[in-house]
This record gives structure tokens, C-alpha cells and sequence, in this order.
């Protein structure tokens, strides 16, 4: 039997809004409610991961490090190797030794094997803007708001694999995570509006017209393209009817979860988590087989 897929999350207890970084942010509007609602929507997520045969690893909560809750952006992992963020805005640079602490304790338990540093002056996200399309074996890296160009030569030269960089547009999906799901079938679900022309043209090439599932702006808008998928499960914050419907004809099933919370700092359930036993050598049955 394989092994279960593993997870990092965060506990959510010192998460708010108290600072804007993207337009979804707004600190006047956050209350205690919404806190409470917070704790019971991550647990939810930690549950539904479980429910599907996953492992979650929970980090604690540190106070003044709200967005410590989104560990998707903590680091690029693949093959154990574990390149660590740098990230843009200072009101988050502080997650930064957090996370390395983070993940020298896994390493020392071999979870990860090694640790990687990004070269002075390179910004880069983690896997909220470096996605592995496990079934194609590249990284689609998104660029622009948050991770910068120089980004992608140091994921390329740091895991030995291609890198398609895709520059994003839109202030509202500002991480590549937002607006770009790869999923197990070799479908892509995507965000158009959220690229620049380039971009999109680059997606287009690559992907035929029945492997492209397009979100319209109120799916990107519901944070449901910020999905975790595992199998024929898409685990994602509750999804407009039209999006239900879309993932159905291709042959997912969608568990949803209120993350209404997370929503309101610009995030949900992909960018809630980050995958540690992603593997190069990896590919589904379905496209190893072609
Ligand atoms: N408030 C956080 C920020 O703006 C949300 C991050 C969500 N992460 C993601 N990968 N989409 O940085």
C-alpha cells in the first residue's frame, strides 16, 4: 500500500486580519466571531484531509503571525528537498525562522531530508507560487505580485526539473495558487483573467482544449480554485453550483468546508497546507500510461 500522502498545517489560534497585503484583507471587519469561526473551519479542513486517508503534521500558532496559517507559502518541497521562502511583505517575513525551525525538526525526524536557501535578492513563496504537476513533471511557478522572475532559475537548478514560469496579472489572485489547480486526471483547473497574455498563451500550448477546466471570476472569487487534490477528491471552501457541476462531468467528487475565515485573508484549503512527500518519480496510472 502506498504511503499516505503528509500535510503541514498550522494551529489557527493567533490568526486575524490585522494588516492588508491583498484586497481580500480587511482588518476593520474582523471580529471575535470570526476567530472562533476560524478555529472550527481549520479543524474541519484538518478532518476532511484525514477522512481521506491523509497525515497532518500541526505547527503551533505564533502570535503576530497571523498568516502563519498559510504554510503553502513557506517552502518549495519535492524529493525531501525543501526550499525555503523569502517572502515580500515585511508583515510576514517574520514566518520565515519559523519555518526553518519548522523544517530542520522534520528534518532531524527524516521527513525531509535537506534544506535549501533561496540566493540573497530572489523572492519566492513557496508552493503557494510553485505547483508540481505530478502527472506532466514540471513546476508551473507564478510571478509577479509576491514571488519574483529570478524565482524560477532557482527552482529549476534547485530540484533538477522544468520550470514554467507564468507571470500573474490580477491583484486579487495574487499568489499562483489562487488561480491554477493541476489536477490527478491531467485536467488544469484555471483562472484566465488572472494572467497576463504570455502566460496564458504558455498554458494553452500546453495543455490540450479537454484537459482545460476554466473557473469563471465568482468560482476564483469562492477561493475554490485553491484546492487540495487528492485522487478524484477536491477538497476546497464551499463551491457556486456551476463549479460542482463542471468537476462532476470530469469525474471528481468535491468535499467542501466553510473556510469563510481564510477567505477573508486571501486564502483557503491549498495554501492552509503544504504537501511534504511529493516525489519526482511519481506520475498517476492515468498519464504514465499514455
Ligand atoms: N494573507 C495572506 C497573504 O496575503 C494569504 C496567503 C494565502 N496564500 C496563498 N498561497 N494563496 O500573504
Amino acid at each position: 500500500m502506498d504511503a499516505p500522502p503528509r500535510f503541514l498545517m498550522t494551529d489557527p489560534s493567533a490568526f486575524d486580519v490585522s494588516y492588508r497585503i491583498n484586497p481580500w484583507m480587511d482588518p476593520g471587519a474582523w471580529t471575535a466571531d470570526c476567530a472562533a469561526a476560524a478555529t472550527a473551519a481549520s479543524g474541519e479542513l484538518r478532518a476532511a484531509l484525514q477522512g481521506l486517508g491523509a497525515r497532518v503534521e500541526t505547527i503551533e500558532a505564533v502570535r503576530g503571525l497571523p498568516d502563519l496559517v498559510f504554510p503553502a507559502n513557506a517552502a518549495v518541497v519535492l524529493d525531501g528537498r525543501v526550499l525555503l521562502a523569502r517572502f515580500r511583505h515585511p508583515e510576514r517575513q517574520g514566518e520565515e525562522t519559523v519555518f526553518r525551525a519548522v523544517f530542520a525538526r522534520l528534518k532531524a525526524r527524516g521527513v525531509v531530508s535537506e534544506l535549501v536557501d533561496l540566493p540573497e535578492g530572489v523572492l519566492q513563496e513557496g508552493a503557494g507560487d510553485a505547483i508540481w504537476d505530478a502527472g506532466r513533471g514540471w513546476f508551473w511557478a507564478g510571478f509577479g505580485p509576491r514571488s519574483n522572475r529570478a524565482s524560477l532559475g532557482v527552482i529549476r537548478k534547485t530540484f533538477g526539473q522544468e520550470v514554467v514560469g507564468l507571470e500573474l496579472v490580477s491583484e486579487r489572485f495574487y499568489h499562483l495558487d489562487t488561480c491554477f489547480c493541476p489536477l490527478s486526471g491531467g485536467q488544469v483547473l484555471y483562472h484566465p483573467d488572472a494572467f497576463t497574455p504570455a502566460a496564458l498563451a504558455e498554458i494553452r500550448a500546453r495543455l490540450a482544449p479537454g484537459d482545460r477546466i476554466e473557473a469563471t471570476a465568482e468560482e476564483a472569487a469562492a477561493f475554490c480554485v485553491n484546492a487540495v487534490n487528492l485522487g478524484e477528491t477536491l477538497v476546497m471552501a464551499r463551491a457556486p453550483e456551476s463549479l460542482r457541476g463542471k468537476l462532476q462531468a470530469h469525474g471528481y467528487s468535491l468535499v467542501e468546508v466553510d473556510l469563510a475565515p481564510f477567505i477573508r485573508s486571501g486564502g483557503a484549503a491549498y495554501c492552509m497546507t503544504l504537501r511534504l512527500d511529493r516525489t519526482s518519480a511519481a506520475r498517476p496510472a492515468i498519464l504514465a500510461a499514455e
